[in-house]
C-alpha cells in the first residue's frame, strides 16, 4: 500500500501502460488483457493487473499533468517496484509533417514546467526514453505495420496557455504538445527504471483537425498493441538477462 495507491504488495506488474484517464485504463485491461483484477480506485484512479500473451501487465491511470502523473509515477517505482511505464496517451500535433492519427513514440520531451526547475535549477535538464524500450516498441510497430514517428514532444503545463510557445517548438523539430512525458523520463532516470511514452496525435494546434471519436479509438488501438508488444518483448530479453 502506498499514499494514494491502495494496492497490496506483488498486486501490480513489473510492467505499466500509463494512460491519463482512469476510464481507459479500464478500458484497455477489459479490452486487452486477460483475467484482470482492479488493485486501486482510490481517488478514482483506477488500476488493474492482467496479463497479455501470458505476462503480468498493470494498467494504472495518471490523471492530467505531470503534478498528478508524478504521484502515481514515483509510487509505481518506490513502492511497487515497477520497472518498465509505457505512458500510453494523445498529443496535439505541432510540426506540419505530422497528422492527426499519427502515433508519435517519444524519444525526448521538452517541457515548461516548474517541476524540472525545482529539480535542476538552472540547468536545462534532457529528459530521455528508455533506448532499449523505444527499439522495441519500434520494432513491434514495424512487425505490424503499424504506422509511427520517433521524435520529441513538449510537455505543457497549461492545456489553456494564453501565451504558446509551441510554434518555436516547433520550428526546432518538436512533434506534439501534451502533459506528461518530460515528468515520467525525469523520474524514471531518477529511479534507474525504464519509461516510453507512446502518444496518438488527437488533434492539430496548427490545422485545427480533429479525430472523430471512432478515428481517435482506432488510432488508440493499434497503439495499444505497440505498447503490449513491447513489453511481451522487453520480458522476454529480461528472461535471457536473468539466464545469463
Ligand atoms: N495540449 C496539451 N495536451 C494535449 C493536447 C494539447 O493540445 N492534445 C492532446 N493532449
Amino acid at each position: 500500500m502506498s499514499t494514494h495507491i491502495n494496492a497490496p504488495e506483488g498486486a501490480i506488474a513489473p510492467y505499466v501502460l500509463f494512460p491519463g484517464d482512469p476510464y481507459r485504463a479500464r478500458w484497455i485491461a477489459e479490452t486487452f488483457l486477460d483475467d484482470a483484477k482492479l488493485y486501486n480506485e482510490v481517488r478514482g484512479m483506477l488500476g488493474y493487473t492482467g496479463t497479455y500473451k501470458g505476462v503480468r501487465v498493470s494498467v494504472q491511470g495518471s490523471g492530467m499533468g505531470q503534478p498528478s502523473m508524478a504521484i502515481y509515477a514515483h509510487e509505481l517505482m518506490n513502492d511497487y517496484d515497477v520497472q518498465a511505464i509505457i505512458r500510453v496517451g494523445t498529443a496535439g500535433g505541432m510540426a506540419p509533417e505530422v497528422k492527426v492519427r499519427d502515433v508519435v513514440i517519444a524519444s525526448t520531451a521538452s517541457t515548461d514546467s516548474a517541476m524540472n526547475r525545482a529539480r535542476f535549477g538552472d540547468v536545462t535538464y534532457a529528459p530521455a526514453a528508455d533506448f532499449e524500450l523505444l527499439r522495441l516498441t519500434v520494432e513491434a510497430a514495424e512487425a505490424q505495420e503499424l504506422p509511427y514517428r520517433v521524435g520529441g514532444l513538449f510537455s505543457a503545463d497549461q492545456f489553456y496557455n494564453p501565451n504558446p510557445i509551441t510554434q518555436t517548438l516547433a520550428n526546432y523539430g518538436v512533434l506534439g504538445v501534451e502533459m506528461e512525458t518530460a515528468g515520467l523520463y525525469t523520474l524514471a532516470a531518477q529511479f534507474g527504471r525504464k519509461a516510453l511514452s507512446v502518444c496518438t496525435i488527437s488533434d492539430h494546434l496548427l490545422t485545427g483537425e480533429e479525430t472523430s471519436a471512432q478515428e481517435r479509438q482506432e488510432t488508440f488501438d493499434s497503439m495499444i498493441v505497440m505498447a503490449l508488444e513491447a513489453v511481451v518483448a522487453l520480458d522476454k530479453s529480461a528472461d535471457k538477462k536473468r539466464a545469463q
